[in-house]
C-alpha cells in the first residue's frame, strides 16, 4: 500500500484501493457462496450484482477507519461485507423500473434486465436480509457482543427511513419539483450520506474509538458522504459509461432534484471541494494511520467512476 518514489515513500492509493477490494471480493464470495435447488436464481441474482464490478468504497471505508485507530476486531469483515450487500440491494432497488428505471449498472445490465423484476426484488430483500444475518453471525467470535449488537443497530438506522430509505423516498418526492438546496442536501445526506457515515463510524467503534475521537469519524462520514454523492451528480451530467458502469443523463431524463440542478457545475464542484477538505481535517490527528481515509476523500474530486 506503500511504494517508494525516489527516496521518499508516498502513499499509493491504487495500489491500497485494489488490495483492499481483493479483501472484500474474496470473502463476499466464502460468505455468499451458489446454492442449489429451485431457490438458486435468487442468490445467482444477488451474486450477478454483488460480483459486477463495485468500488467497494463502504467496505474499504470501514476497514480503513478500523486501521486509522489501530483496531483488531474479529467482526470487522463481516460488518464490512454486510455494508456492500446492504448498498448493493440498495441499488438493485433503485435501478427498478418503479424507482429510476435504469438499463445499466456497473457495466452490466441491471439486475431485473437479467433476472426479471420479481427475482430482482427478492434478490435485493436476500442481500438486506443476509447481511443482519452475517453480522449477527460473528457474534460468538468477538470479545464484546454488546458493541456488535450496537454496530447493527447504527447500521440499520442508516439503512432504514431515518437514513437511506428516508432519503429514497425524499428522492422520489422530488421528482418534477423544485425544491431548495436544504431539502437536496437533506436527501443527499439520507439516501447516499447515511450509510457511508456508518461505514466510518463502525469501523472506528469495532475498532475501539469513543466520545470525541468517534465524533472525528462521523463528521468525516458527513462530509465524505455529502462530497460523494455531489460528485455522483455530476458524473451524471460530464461523466461517461465507460468509466461510470452506468448510464450518464439519467437524472435529467427523471428530471431528478440534484445539486448541479441547483447550483450548477461549477457550484456544485465549489461544494464538493467544501466537503472534502472538511473530511480531512476532521480526522486530521490521526496522521498516518488515517492516510489512507484522507487519501479516498481526496480522490473523490477526481473521480470518473
Ligand atoms: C452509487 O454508489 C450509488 C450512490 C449511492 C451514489 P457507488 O458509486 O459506490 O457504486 P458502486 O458500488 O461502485 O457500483
Ligand atoms: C442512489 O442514488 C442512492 C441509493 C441507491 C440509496 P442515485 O440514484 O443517484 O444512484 P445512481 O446514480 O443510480 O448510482
Ligand atoms: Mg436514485
Ligand atoms: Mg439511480
Ligand atoms: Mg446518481
Amino acid at each position: 500500500m506503500t511504494k517508494l518514489t525516489g527516496d521518499i515513500m508516498a502513499f499509493d492509493l491504487k495500489c491500497y484501493l485494489a488490495e483492499q477490494k481483493a479483501v472484500v471480493d474474496e470473502a463476499l464470495d466464502r460468505y455468499l457462496p451458489p446454492i442449489s435447488g429451485l431457490e438458486s436464481k435468487v442468490v445467482e441474482a444477488a451474486r450477478y450484482s454483488l460480483f459486477a464490478g463495485g468500488k467497494r468504497i463502504r467496505p474499504i471505508l470501514c476497514m480503513a477507519a478500523h486501521d486509522a485507530v489501530s483496531g483488531s476486531s474479529d467482526a470487522l469483515l463481516p460488518v464490512a461485507c454486510a455494508l456492500e450487500m446492504i448498498h448493493t440491494y440498495s441499488l438493485i432497488h433503485d435501478d427498478l423500473p418503479a424507482m429510476d428505471d435504469d438499463n445499466y449498472r456497473r457495466g452490466k445490465p441491471t439486475n431485473h434486465k437479467v433476472f426479471g423484476e420479481g427475482v430482482a426484488i427478492l434478490a435485493g430483500d436476500l442481500l438486506l436480509t443476509y447481511a443482519f444475518e452475517l453480522m449477527a453471525s460473528a457474534a460468538p467470535s468477538v470479545e464484546n457482543p454488546t458493541m456488535l449488537l450496537n454496530v447493527m443497530r447504527i447500521i440499520a438506522e442508516a439503512a432504514g427511513f431515518r437514513g437511506m430509505i428516508g432519503g429514497q423516498m425524499i428522492d422520489l418526492e422530488c421528482e418534477n419539483r423544485k425544491v431548495d438546496l436544504s431539502t437536496v442536501e437533506e436527501m443527499h445526506r439520507k439516501k447516499t450520506g447515511a450509510l457511508l457515515t456508518a461505514s466510518v463510524k463502525v469501523g472506528a467503534l469495532l475498532g475501539g474509538a469513543d466520545g470525541d475521537e468517534l465524533k472525528r469519524f462521523e463528521d468525516y462520514g458527513y462530509h465524505f458522504g455529502l462530497a460523494f454523492q455531489i460528485t455522483d451528480d455530476l458524473l451524471d451530467i460530464v461523466g461517461n459509461f465507460k468509466e461510470m458502469g452506468k448510464k450518464p443523463g439519467s437524472d435529467l431524463e427523471k428530471n431528478k432534484m440534484t445539486y448541479p440542478a441547483l447550483l450548477g457545475v461549477d457550484g456544485s464542484r465549489e461544494a464538493a471541494e467544501m466537503h472534502v477538505k472538511k473530511a480531512v481535517e476532521a480526522i486530521s490527528p490521526y496522521g498516518d494511520t488515517a492516510e489512507p481515509l484522507k487519501a479516498i476523500a481526496e480522490y473523490l474530486l477526481q473521480r470518473r467512476g
